[in-house]
């Protein structure tokens, strides 16, 4: 018999066409995500799923899942899962690392660049036709080159984020649990400080760690105001790292000069202060959206709920301790 498996959003036709070589697909490609009892009919009698940071995948699910042997989410996040759940019923749970990295940094740059160059503001003078003339003092921002930059987070996408600064003449700065080794720092040209002086001395702060109660409001009032007056902060990792309402008295209050986001609390209703203020570059977490990267992900995570559905163990399974239990 050919194992069942949910695909619970669209995800690209060749994604599909795999999963068919190995699987009976039930494949939700109307795009809406499923709601929490259509899920729970869906899984029922499904050994596998793939799903995204839109489904919660939690105890009283997997309570009704007896078969389900894989979750798979599209996504290298996974804070929609509970995965010790997981672990207890001797169920694999598997990201999507690496193959977002690059997209990821790219997007925190273009945030950092937008931000410090008001690009949104500007846009939308430009397309209300308010634009009557060169001046001298108009819509200035500032640098990105020579500035500092802090990385909060040094795993894979805080290290394609500092890489990049090195064509912009940074100096970098980073702060993380633990430090990374000396040839990677020696590389990126970059070295630990604590959280407080990375927050006193950076200009653009990016977040790049993942969410979870330890993460939770990382950056709240107190932090803020540790930044500079001109600081940028940038977060592309998750919502709920940040304080959004301490956020945004920063923002109002000019604690600190500007934000750029692409993700929320409580996304996708955010905060509806965020659309009143000019100084945020708002984005809807698309932080690994571009064409490649999603086919990428989709496509590990579908490699990833196969080798489990026959029998292997999966490329990118986060809890070993599943398979001892
Ligand atoms: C991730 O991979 O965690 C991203 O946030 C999904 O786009």
């Amino acid at each position: 018999m050919r194992p069942k498996i949910l695909v619970t959003r669209e995800v690209f036709d060749e994604t599909l066409e795999y999963l068919r070589e190995h699987c009976d697909v039930d494949a939700n490609q109307e795009d809406m995500a499923l709601a929490p009892d259509a899920l729970m009919k869906r899984l029922a009698d499904k050994e596998g799923v793939i799903c995204s940071l839109t489904d919660r995948i939690d105890a009283a699910l997997l309570e009704r899942c007896p078969k389900l042997k894989v979750v798979a989410n599209i996504a290298v996040g996974y804070n929609n899962i509970d995965v010790p759940a997981c672990s207890a019923r001797g169920i694999m749970a598997t990201n999507t690392p690496g193959v977002l990295d690059d997209s990821t940094a790219d997007l925190a740059w273009t945030l950092m660049l937008g931000a410090a160059r008001r690009i949104t503001e500007v846009e939308r003078y430009v397309r209300n036709g308010e634009w009557k003339g060169w001046r001298l003092k108009q819509w200035l921002g500032i640098d990105v080159h020579h500035a500092t930059l802090g990385i909060i987070g040094m795993g894979r996408i805080g290290q394609a984020i500092a890489r990049r600064a090195a064509g912009f003449d940074m100096r970098v700065l980073y702060h993380n649990r633990k430090r990374v080794d000396e040839e990677i720092e020696r590389k990126l040209n970059t070295r630990w400080v604590s959280l407080d002086e990375l927050l006193g001395k950076s200009d653009f702060v990016v977040l790049q760690v993942p969410y979870s109660p330890e993460t939770h409001h990382l950056i709240g009032a107190a932090q803020l105001s540790k930044m500079k007056r001109n600081a940028i902060l940038i977060n592309s990792t998750r919502g709920g790292v940040v304080d959004d309402q301490a956020l945004i008295s920063a923002l109002r209050n000019g604690t600190i000069r500007a934000a750029g986001l692409d993700v929320f609390e409580n996304e996708p209703k955010l905060n509806p202060a965020f659309l009143d203020l000019d100084n945020v570059v708002l984005a809807p977490h698309i932080g690994s959206s571009t064409e490649a990267t999603r086919c990428a992900m989709a496509m590990t995570a579908a490699k990833n709920a196969v080798a489990v559905l026959i029998g292997s163990t999966p490329p990118n399974l986060i809890n070993a301790e599943a398979i001892r239990s």
